[in-house]
């Protein structure tokens, strides 16, 4: 078995399903020391007991203080953290005009600010090692826009934007940052679309399916691993082709 991760301290947020999921398996089998960081502790401890060697994180996000915490502990188990996977994201849609405040509130809580929590807070430990990788989970729908996800894509455009500021800040101290832009994914989330939409997204894939999870897990192996060492600032789509 190859070892591309081995020994590397990862942080995965939003790892009790879906993609943060198949990514922390992903690198589990590629030697890492994963910490599943969700905001579902029972989750969180289901997901540990399926993965080798990982460790449970209950952490929400949005809040700086359980982040905090988290980060606080893993720097004393581990004493340095070389990556972070900054996943967790929500979905609540709704056309311009029908979206309540909530709604929009909540997914730039989570989507945004969360990636912003998360980083301020684990970058100082990369700084001081002068290494690690950070990558962010932005989506087609930050390339493009997306029918009624007002909320949404203002999140994955900005999250492109903290990539491309952030690889410029960090680069030359030893740490890279860089997005993936997944395209329609088989997870809940995206299940939870209407029907006829799926069968539109699977005849626009170039591939003429949805992506799995195990898919996108692989391209942020290839970012979070050394094997990217050369890879600074981009946003990786990752999507079948759906834009062509
Ligand atoms: N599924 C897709 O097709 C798709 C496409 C493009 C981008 N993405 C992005 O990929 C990421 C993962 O998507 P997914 O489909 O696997 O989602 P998912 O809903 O299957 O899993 C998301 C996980 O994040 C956790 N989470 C939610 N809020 C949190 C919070 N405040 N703090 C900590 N954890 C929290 C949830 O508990 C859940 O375990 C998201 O950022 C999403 O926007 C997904």
């Amino acid at each position: 078995m190859s070892m591309r991760l081995k020994n590397k301290v990862a942080i995965i947020t939003g790892a009790a399903k879906g993609i943060g999921f198949a990514t922390a398996k992903r690198f589990a089998q590629e030697g890492a020391k994963v910490m599943i960081a969700d905001v579902n502790p029972e989750a969180v401890k289901a997901t540990v007991d399926l993965i080798p060697g990982s460790e449970a994180y209950a952490m929400n996000v949005t809040d700086r203080a359980s982040v905090e915490a988290a980060v606080d502990q893993i720097m004393q188990r581990h004493g340095r953290i070389d990556i972070l996977i900054n996943n967790a994201g929500i979905t609540q849609d709704a056309r311009l005009v029908k979206m309540t405040e909530a709604q929009f509130d909540t997914v730039i809580d989570v989507n945004l600010k969360g990636v912003f929590n998360c980083t301020q807070l684990v970058v100082p430990h990369m700084l001081e090692a002068g290494k690690g990788a950070v990558v962010n989970a932005s989506s087609v729908v930050g390339i493009y826009g997306n029918f009624g996800q007002t909320n949404y894509s203002a999140t994955k455009f900005g999250v492109i934007g903290f990539t491309k500021t952030w690889a410029r800040e960090l680069g030359a101290k030893g740490i890279r940052v860089n997005a993936v832009c997944p395209g329609f994914i088989a997870t809940e989330m995206v299940k939870a679309m209407p029907e006829n939409i799926l069968k539109d997204i699977e005849r626009r894939s170039w591939l003429g399916c949805l992506g799995t999870p195990e898919e996108m897990a692989n391209v942020y192996l290839f970012l979070a691993s050394d094997e990217a060492s050369y890879v600074n600032g981009v946003a990786l789509e990752a999507s079948g082709g759906i834009s062509l």
